[in-house]
């Protein structure tokens, strides 16, 4: 039997049995490796995935329970927290073994997401059920501190650069504007260069027709001096 989600964004039939756990569907049938096991009973956090943002134990989680919906993983996590928190992650050399650090990441992504300014008891509460054997548990909060700073200073920046972009934009609708009026100059100039050459073409025109006229006059009379030769010589 076969399951379809929304895995990383893309539609992925897993065919395997829906009572399957999450977390074996996602590495042994979806190759996706990432995802870590470790207790199998919703103790440790190293399978923590995000079901429709929000961070659940694949472990314990049967693959029916998220058929038609969307399931993330640490291969597919994106967006301004999850790029804070791996930004952070490396700027403070936060793993040491590593093994519970996916699991880690996707918790504090997903509480960054909903709560850009953790205290450190919101950290706590979120990060609580993410076990650490290395015990890296001071970098993990000063991270998460870090990455929430780095996404506020973001936010800051973007709105400072608003009024620019706004200037920017009300600086280029005059220029826009300066230009349908030289547009509009260019075309009524236009218009009277065709105008002026369509004057010019028919004055043209009649100088050729005078010309033709001229010609026909011409030949008609080297015809009818032809034909005078012609009666001349008969
Ligand atoms: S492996 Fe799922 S919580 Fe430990
Ligand atoms: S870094 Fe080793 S278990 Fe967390």
């Amino acid at each position: 039997m076969s399951t379809t989600l929304l895995l990383n964004g893309k539609s992925t039939t897993l065919d395997a049995d829906p009572n399957m756990p999450l977390l074996w569907a996602i590495r042994e049938v979806a190759g996706l490796h990432g995802t870590k096991f470790g207790c199998g009973m919703a103790q440790c956090g190293a399978c923590t995935v995000h079901l429709e943002g929000q961070p659940i134990r694949s472990c314990v989680t049967p693959l029916s329970a998220v058929e038609g919906r969307h399931v993330t993983t640490i291969e597919g996590l994106q967006g301004k927290p999850a790029k804070a928190v791996q930004a952070a992650w490396v700027k403070l050399q936060v793993p040491q073994c590593g093994y519970c650090q996916s699991g880690q990441i996707m918790s504090a992504a997903a509480l960054l997401a909903q709560n850009p300014k953790p205290t450190d008891a919101d950290i706590d509460a979120a990060m609580s059920g993410n076990i650490c054997r290395c015990a890296t548990y001071t970098r993990i909060r000063a991270a998460i501190h870090d990455a929430a700073g780095a996404m506020r200073n973001q936010v800051a920046s973007d709105e400072s650069e608003a009024p620019i972009l706004a200037d920017r934009a009300g600086a280029q609708t005059p220029t826009l504007v300066n230009r349908s009026a030289v547009h509009g100059t260019t075309a009524s100039a236009e218009a009277l260069t065709l105008a002026d050459r369509t004057a010019v073409h028919g004055t043209t025109a009649s100088a050729e027709t005078l010309t033709l006229a001229d010609r026909t006059a011409v030949h008609g009379t080297r015809v009818s001096a032809e034909a005078l030769t012609l009666v001349d010589r008969g």
